[in-house]
């Protein structure tokens, strides 16, 4: 008798039970040859003593195998390796016991893109890019209001189908209404379409608006997501200089004397990563140069619900008459990026043909959450969390900036920012950024190696985003503590 206590190991504690592991096991040892076609199976007693289990175990599995046609059963004698492969339409195909392959057996691309975020398994303090605090959201009145959703359900299960790939009215109603409000931008719920998050809007009007070989604008430093979504496309990125005002139009204008330019992507109210707004002067001056050149502007505002000196310069999008600005925001910054709800604003017919580019990669939204975000909005939960948040916001970057003043003041040197969630700020040329990264998290402080934003001409890393409205003031003080005993460190 083959050794089966070798051949079959069988796992205790996992989802699959023993007989269907015995199963699989054998249908295995079949496949492999190791049990020959028409050779006897094992006697269930001596099987189920060599693999410790009970007789009633090994019955299962062989019923189990006569099932799918790879046991025979014969009067008063032991069962047999069916003659050939079983044929059993509808069958679940065995399952295989063992690890997942590691490795595909055919070629294909492999990404170069920055794994994603690991984050440690102990809680310990994030300086990141600038997410919210996701303690602050309304998550009980969220979750309210979507048990409120799915009880209609019940009434109406066509609420749970496929629906219009554009998100559930009532929300971008709410959303046409809270960017009119609280930005001027002229939109009704035609004109919104809601994602799953920004990203998925840039990725959908990529697939829309540019072609390979196309020229898309950037920063001289970006938002990496959304250059790679462009590069993805097979547009060429060209970069501007980013000044303290924003975006340096006279190279821009330069760029597009000397060849046409599809699309710029831009985040005026506070320039990714730099946090600098675009000047009131340059925005007009920018519309006018969209004209001029015939180029699309796709504003990305993806915090402009945080300002904490003044009264905002509005968007773009407000200003913009003719039909040439696409405006995107999300709910990531406001309730948290797991939350996934983003949207696009622009003219209903763009939104029109962004539907069937939708369809072929996420049929459509969640309904309910939509649903249940809208009521937020509605019933002025939101507009209550936002007020808090903003009040919460602006007091972590008061203690935040203190402490890296008093603090870091040798080794970072940075503008408080004037709204927005991060600070951006340049290390001085003895500090060696991913080294201080390792350091940190050695001491348990996330923070990024400034790779992402470092430009062509720096021979290394120089600056840092460091998000400060996620932690709270103690977290933010011990955060500031931890880089500078790193930075101490490292002298
Ligand atoms: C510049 C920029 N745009 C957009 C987003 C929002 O992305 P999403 O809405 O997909 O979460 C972020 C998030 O960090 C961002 O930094």
């Amino acid at each position: 008798m083959l050794p089966y206590q070798t051949l079959l190991s069988l796992q205790r504690g996992t989802s699959l039970a023993l007989p269907q592991q015995i199963a699989a096991g054998l249908i295995n040892l079949i496949r492999r040859g190791v049990l020959p076609f028409g050779a006897r199976f094992p006697g269930a007693r001596q099987l189920a003593e060599q693999l410790g289990v009970n007789r009633q175990t090994v019955g299962l599995a062989y019923e189990e195998l006569q099932a799918q046609g790879w046991l025979v059963q014969r009067p008063r004698r032991a069962p047999v390796v069916c003659t050939q492969l079983p044929e059993a339409p509808g069958q679940p195909l065995p399952v295989a016991i063992g690890q997942f392959p590691a490795r595909a057996a055919f070629q294909f691309p492999k990404s170069d893109a920055a794994p994603a975020v690991q984050l440690p398994a102990h809680p310990s303090l994030v300086l990141d890019g600038g997410s919210p605090d996701a303690r602050l959201a309304p998550h009980a009145l969220l979750t309210r209001n979507y048990r409120r959703a799915t009880r209609g359900v019940a009434r109406y299960p066509q609420l749970l189908g496929y629906a219009a790939p554009n998100g559930v009215l009532r929300l971008r109603q709410q959303l046409a209404r809270y960017l009119h409000d609280t930005r001027g931008v002229p939109a009704t719920a035609e004109n919104v379409f809601v994602t799953r998050g920004s990203t998925m809007a840039f990725f959908l009007l990529a697939q829309l608006l540019v072609q390979a070989g196309d020229t898309v604008v950037v920063g001289e430093q970006s938002y990496a997501e959304a250059d790679a979504i462009f590069q993805n496309r097979g547009a060429r990125l060209a970069r501007v200089a980013v000044d303290e005002q924003g975006l340096v139009l006279e190279e821009l204008e330069a760029l597009c004397r000397r060849q046409p330019v599809r699309l710029l992507y831009v985040t005026p109210h506070h320039h990714y990563p730099t946090t600098v707004t675009l000047s009131a002067t340059r925005r007009v001056r920018l519309l006018a140069l969209a004209e001029q050149y015939d180029f699309i502007v796709l504003e990305d505002d993806y915090d402009f619900d945080y300002h904490y000196a003044e009264a905002p310069i509005l968007p773009l999008a407000s200003a913009a008459q003719t039909g040439r600005v696409i405006y995107t925001g999300s709910l990531s910054k406001v309730l948290a990026p797991a939350y996934r709800i983003g949207y696009v604003v622009a003219p209903a017919e763009v939104l029109q043909a962004l539907a069937p580019i939708r369809v072929l990669v996420d049929q459509l939204g969640d309904p309910l959450l939509e649903t249940a975000v809208a009521d937020l909005f509605a019933d002025g939960t939101m507009h209550h969390h936002l007020a808090r948040s903003r009040q919460q916001y602006q007091h972590r970057r008061d203690v935040f900036c203190a402490a890296l003043q008093a603090r870091l003041a040798r080794w970072f040197s940075f503008v408080p920012p004037t709204g927005g969630l991060a600070v951006w700020g340049r290390l001085a040329d003895t500090v060696d950024l991913p080294k201080l990264a390792q350091c940190c998290r050695e001491l348990g402080l996330l923070l990024s190696d400034g790779r992402a934003h470092q430009l062509l001409a720096e021979p290394r890393p120089m600056h840092l985003r460091l998000g400060f409205a996620a932690l709270t003031p103690v977290e933010l003080e011990r955060s500031v503590r931890i880089l500078e005993t790193a930075l101490r460190s490292l002298e």
